[in-house]
């Protein structure tokens, strides 16, 4: 575990540099705006160890897949984030002397991120020769609102030197993946521009064909004044750039402002993305540094007074939860349906920077409930148009009938993933995708959704559930046989609780949704019936019968679910009984010892728990949740904020707060030595659940919205932001009582502790414990 970090409510503050760290530092420190996304990097020259990052959202690679031994059906590729041309560059060296940290003898320095207002800080000072000492402030942020912009604000300050500095302001296109499958470099340089003052690159991304302009300008300020320098230009294949040499004196400071572009053929015509890039330059640079970061800085402020966690007594906590929802928001800000939320966003290469489950079941509930309703509607509209790639997959695999099978990762909707275990038999995700169309539906009451486009992803995902299920003459039951559930420490089991429960749960909302549909808006229903060649009594009345018959596995004596059939024939023994020096025990088992194990990498039968909890009484849920935690290591980063949620649903806040410390700072604290692969941006949202979800109790009912909140007992108060349709409202816990703040000017009808209350437009009210 690393604390290198300074604990702050609103900054993440590392001071001195450790270059041990550093690549730590670079996913901590990453910067985006949902469009795309920056590594803390350096500007200047860096010899040392760091995983250069930078990405553009939609804009990958499909890597030709790399596997031990090939199964019909895998997928042909995966689909990776690629590491885009590099537009933060500017290099420094005084009196010939290259500036590189790596190397200098550093006297200070400290790297900050700014999260209310969105910017990443970092200072330093090095001796550059005895008693001669140079202080470097940079400033970079991607503006949130024109998400096409990065600006750096880099001075250099001679403390106690005159002589020569000399600047390199550059783009670099020649540029590569760490986690390339053959080592090949994914970009082609297709033209490229350099003048005096500019330097454009459009590249290219090979098989793909995305076509990228990343283009720059900037300004030079001798001690905040403007000053011309007259620079030379480099111009090579992948690399243009401005040098420039200044003369300075004790106490000069040299600043300059670079505003970059980056256009790509995902939203601007390919033939037209060098005259659009000049242009955006053109604006951003008469628009100025000043005014850009203020737009920049009032975006933030609206996301903040929508999604911000106020938690009194724990700074720790507070700087945690706070990282957390700042990182989603810079991963996805819900403009552009075709983008999505990729496991490590944009901070490193790890996922392939794809979409996985995660979306639906932790990212979307945290959207729904932070931001506008259309950010969530572009997160379904995505698994939308993707529908017809979710038939093909199912086809490749022997579905027929418009059967879909959505992917375990995926890109553009074809699947990617490749471990036989996974691609073919996780197929709970289908789950979760139909459950995110009936948690949108309740969150918005946008009923429209379900029969433009919900019904149909529904009536895909049910004609896969009902042909994946077989019929046992020998048990008169159906079974889902061979299946991964969410805990992928068991492969290939049969009849998996979780995934048997969203399979029948998906089956039974397709049915009354098919006949709502049917009622409310018949046309429409006509025209889906027609393009799904759908046969209502045919279709649906088996339906019903796997819906009747589904075999669920149970034990009679200890009144629990089994996660799945067999289970109770494994060693039950309790987490923790593995001695620590043997977890996790993914880096220290093989990987049979781990299949034949009892223990749980993530929330399974609990997972399902949570989603459908209104269908089991809290004893249910209790004898569950004492039977299968001790047995769970979490050794995903989902499995500790939903544990939490349901212990606290359960009453037991110890527990709720043990497991959500174990989710809070598991990036800045770096629980899994693993943070320089980037950060658990999806995780992130589950961690924002187990304080609204779990502590808060807010849940939506019967189209009310009920809260029944707990306060773990180290903090003085809490409170969050929420939405529910369209009125947003605040909630604050206290050891004695509820305050709920109406945000809006419509009246709230809200369930506290079970009692129903009104609250009307800017209205706050005060409910005691
Ligand atoms: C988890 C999956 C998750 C994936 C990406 C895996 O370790 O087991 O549930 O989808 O990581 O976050």
């Amino acid at each position: 575990m690393n604390s290198c970090y300074k604990k702050d409510e609103w900054l993440i503050i590392e001071e001195g540099f450790h270059p041990e760290l550093n690549r730590e530092s670079e996913s901590i420190f990453s910067i985006g705006n949902g469009y795309m996304g920056q590594r803390a990097n350096f500007e200047e020259h860096y010899s040392g160890d760091s995983l250069q990052g930078s990405y553009i959202a939609g804009v990958y690679y499909p890597d030709k897949t790399r596997v031990g031994w090939w199964k019909n059906g895998y997928p042909e590729y995966f689909a990776k984030v690629l590491n885009a041309p590099n537009w933060i560059g500017i290099d420094v060296s005084v009196n010939g002397k290259t500036v590189d940290l790596a190397t200098a003898r550093i006297i200070s320095f400290s790297r900050i991120l700014n999260m209310r207002e969105g910017y990443l800080e970092r200072s330093f000072r090095i001796l550059i020769a005895e008693n001669k000492t140079i202080e470097i402030n940079s400033r970079r942020f991607l503006s949130m609102a024109e998400p096409d912009l990065g600006i750096i604000k880099y001075s250099v300050k001679s403390a106690n030197f005159a002589g020569t500095i000399d600047f390199t302001v550059y783009i670099d296109a020649d540029v590569r993946n760490e986690d390339a499958n053959y080592g090949k470099k994914f970009w082609k340089e297709v033209r490229r521009e350099v003048t005096t003052g500019t330097g454009i690159i459009i590249t290219r991304t090979m098989k793909t064909d995305f076509h990228v302009a990343t283009g720059m300008c900037y300004e030079l300020h001798g001690n905040k004044k403007p000053l011309h320098v007259k620079p030379s230009v480099t111009d090579r294949e992948k690399f243009v750039a401005n040098t420039f040499s200044v003369k300075t004196k004790p106490g000069d400071e040299l600043t300059i402002v670079k505003y970059v572009s980056v256009l790509s053929s995902l939203n601007n015509p390919k033939d037209v993305l060098m005259t659009d890039v000049k242009k955006r330059l053109k604006d951003a640079s008469s628009k100025g540094y000043a005014k850009l970061f203020s737009e920049h800085k009032s975006e933030w402020g609206e996301i903040w007074d929508a999604s911000d966690v106020v938690i009194e007594g724990d700074i720790a906590a507070q700087q945690a939860i706070r990282f957390n929802i700042f990182q989603l928001n810079q991963t996805y800000t819900g403009k552009d349906e075709r983008l999505n939320i990729g496991p490590k966003g944009f901070t490193g290469e790890k996922y392939g920077g794809s979409t996985y489950w995660d979306t639906e079941a932790f990212a979307l509930p945290f959207f729904l409930k932070t931001a506008d309703q259309k950010v969530a509607r572009n997160l379904l509209l995505y698994r939308y148009k993707h529908l017809g790639e979710s038939i093909k997959n199912a086809e490749k695999l022997g579905f027929k009938n418009g059967a879909a099978l959505y992917p375990m990762v995926t890109m553009n909707g074809e699947e990617c993933h490749n471990e036989w275990e996974i691609t073919f038999e996780e197929i709970h995700r289908n789950g979760a995708i139909a459950y995110a169309i009936y948690n949108y539906n309740r969150h918005t009451g946008d009923n429209g959704y379900m029969a433009d486009y919900g019904l149909e992803v529904l009536i895909g995902i049910s004609r896969f559930w009902s042909q994946r299920a077989t019929w046992s003459e020998e048990k008169k039951k159906y079974m889902i046989l061979g299946v991964t559930g969410p805990n992928e420490y068991e492969n290939n089991v049969n009849n998996n609780w979780y995934t048997n429960t969203m399979a029948v749960w998906t089956l039974s909302y397709t049915i009354s949704n098919l006949l709502l549909v049917s009622k409310e808006t018949p046309g429409k229903y006509e025209k889906i019936i027609r393009k799904t060649d759908f046969d209502f009594t045919e279709e649906t009345g088996y339906w019903q019968k796997v819906i009747d018959k589904m075999h669920m596995p149970y034990d009679d004596k200890r009144k629990v679910f089994l996660q799945q059939d067999g289970f109770l024939d494994k060693e039950l023994l309790p987490a923790e009984k593995i001695p620590p020096e043997e977890r996790p025990i993914n880096q220290h088992w093989s990987w049979d010892r781990i299949l034949r194990s009892c223990y749980i990498k993530q929330a399974d039968v609990l997972h399902g728990l949570y989603v459908l909890e209104d269908k089991y009484d809290i004893k249910t849920v209790k004898r569950n949740f004492d039977f299968y935690e001790p047995m769970t290591v979490h050794e995903s980063s989902l499995s500790a904020c939903i544990h939490s949620i349901v212990a606290s649903r359960i009453g037991n806040i110890r527990k709720a707060y043990e497991l959500y410390l174990r989710t809070a700072r598991l990036d800045l604290d770096d629980y899994n030595n693993e943070v320089g692969d980037g950060l658990h941006i999806t995780s992130m949202a589950g961690t924002w659940l187990a304080i609204v979800e779990g502590f808060g109790g807010m849940r939506i009912l019967d189209s009310k919205v009920r809260v029944n909140p707990l306060i773990p007992e180290k903090w003085t108060s809490y409170s969050f932001q929420a939405r529910f349709r369209s009125v947003r409202f605040e909630v604050k816990v206290t050891h004695t009582g509820v305050i709920i703040k109406n945000k809006s000017d419509r009246t709230l009808k809200m369930i506290v502790f079970d009692k129903e209350y009104q609250i009307h437009g800017s209205e706050e009210k005060q409910i005691e414990l």
